[in-house]
């Protein structure tokens, strides 16, 4: 069933020289200067889809940015330091990818990140609203259950909402949850996709293997055992890296397959799906990732969470109360 998934064909890097490609997309990176922000901004300025990448931090875009322009491939690069140059960052922008704000350490939850990370999001989607209001947003900063929310607040306030412009980056669930899948069945990586629903934080993570292309099937306690890896994975990177962060590499490929499979379907290619963290009319929440098809407009539809098996269904039971007060709190954190 879920040959509903693209994956990108080739290695970014053997990309970057292809002359095939034709896409010209203004990209900025809002937290350019952190542990994601830097991958990622590497692996947009090797990407054949992007002329121009403008970075905001506040901290080191200077740096990043020369450091990053002397790469020989066609994306110009321009730092931006600071509140007073953020405007002038996100003139033009068509993609907006923010990873902004401070990351977990060894026994916090998303949620804890949320006093120090809503504020930040606000402020740099407010920006947005002014400067690019119809830039397609895709918010890496946790905790994505309420940040989301949190911008589609803001820009609401605006007046300047479009829901299929707004997206929370799960890519990485779908990336890791390929990677365990194809680990444990001896199968090729690059032919494994499979839908992963709900939220970004752990209950609300919900891998469908069922789903999964190619079919697989595992006996309950491996396929329990997988789940929860999966669902506990972020928290796998931020233990291991023992107090220096959470996942920056794997993020910054998962959201350079995000914002690549978005800027080809903005460009007209057809068939881009990937898992995201969007308003949704699937369950009661009102934000829910789920595979949406993208194209010039953002998300062009919703393919939904498919048939669920029962044990699917009582994991997306257990999501729900956590995913539903995530959602609230962001809410309320703009219209307090
Ligand atoms: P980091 O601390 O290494 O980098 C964060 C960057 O944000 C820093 O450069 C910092 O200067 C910058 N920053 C802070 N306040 C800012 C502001 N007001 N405006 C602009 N920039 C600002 O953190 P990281 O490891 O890159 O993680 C960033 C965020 O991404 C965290 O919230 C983390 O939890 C989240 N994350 C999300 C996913 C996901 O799947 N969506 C995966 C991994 C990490
Ligand atoms: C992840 O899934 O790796 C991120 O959400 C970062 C984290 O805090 O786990």
């Amino acid at each position: 069933m879920f040959s509903r998934f693209a994956k990108p064909t080739g290695s970014l890097l053997s990309r970057a020289f292809s002359t095939t490609l034709s896409n010209n997309a203004n990209v900025a990176v809002c937290g350019a200067s952190g542990g994601i922000g830097q991958p990622l901004s590497l692996l947009l300025k090797l990407s054949p889809f992007v002329t121009r990448l403008s970075l905001y931090d506040i901290a080191h875009t200077p740096g990043v940015a020369a450091d990053l322009s002397h790469i020989s491939t066609k994306a110009s690069v321009k730092g931006y330091l600071g509140p007073d140059e953020l405007h002038d960052c996100l003139k033009g922008a068509e993609v907006v990818l923010i990873p902004a704000g401070v990351p977990r350490k060894p026994g916090m939850t998303r949620d804890d990140l949320f006093n120090t990370n809503a504020s930040i999001v606000r402020d740099i989607v407010n920006a947005i609203a002014d400067v690019c209001p119809k830039a397609m947003i895709a918010i890496i900063t946790n905790p994505v259950n309420s940040t989301v929310p949190i911008a589609a607040e803001v820009l609401k306030k605006k007046g300047v909402y479009d829901p299929k412009r707004l997206f929370g980056v799960t890519t990485l669930d779908t990336v890791r949850s390929s990677t365990f899948i194809a680990e444990a069945k001896g199968l090729s990586v690059k032919s494994v996709n499979l839908p992963v629903i709900g939220g970004h934080s752990g209950v609300t993570i919900v891998p469908l293997i069922s789903q999964c292309t190619p079919q697989v099937s595992f006996p309950q306690d491996v396929r329990d055992k997988l789940t929860v890896r999966i669902q506990n994975a972020g928290t796998e990177v931020v233990e291991a890296k023992a107090g220096a962060g959470s996942a920056t590499l794997s993020m910054a490929y998962a959201a350079a397959q995000f914002a690549e499979s978005l800027i080809e379907a903005m460009s007209g290619a057809v068939g881009k799906v990937e898992c995201a963290y969007v308003e949704s009319t699937e369950t009661e929440a009102k934000y829910f990732a789920t595979p949406v098809m993208l194209g010039k407009n953002g998300v062009e539809s919703n393919l939904g969470i498919g048939k669920l098996l029962d044990y699917e269904k009582k994991l997306l039971d257990a999501a729900m109360p956590e995913l539903l007060a995530n959602i609230k709190k962001g809410e309320d954190f703009v219209n307090k």
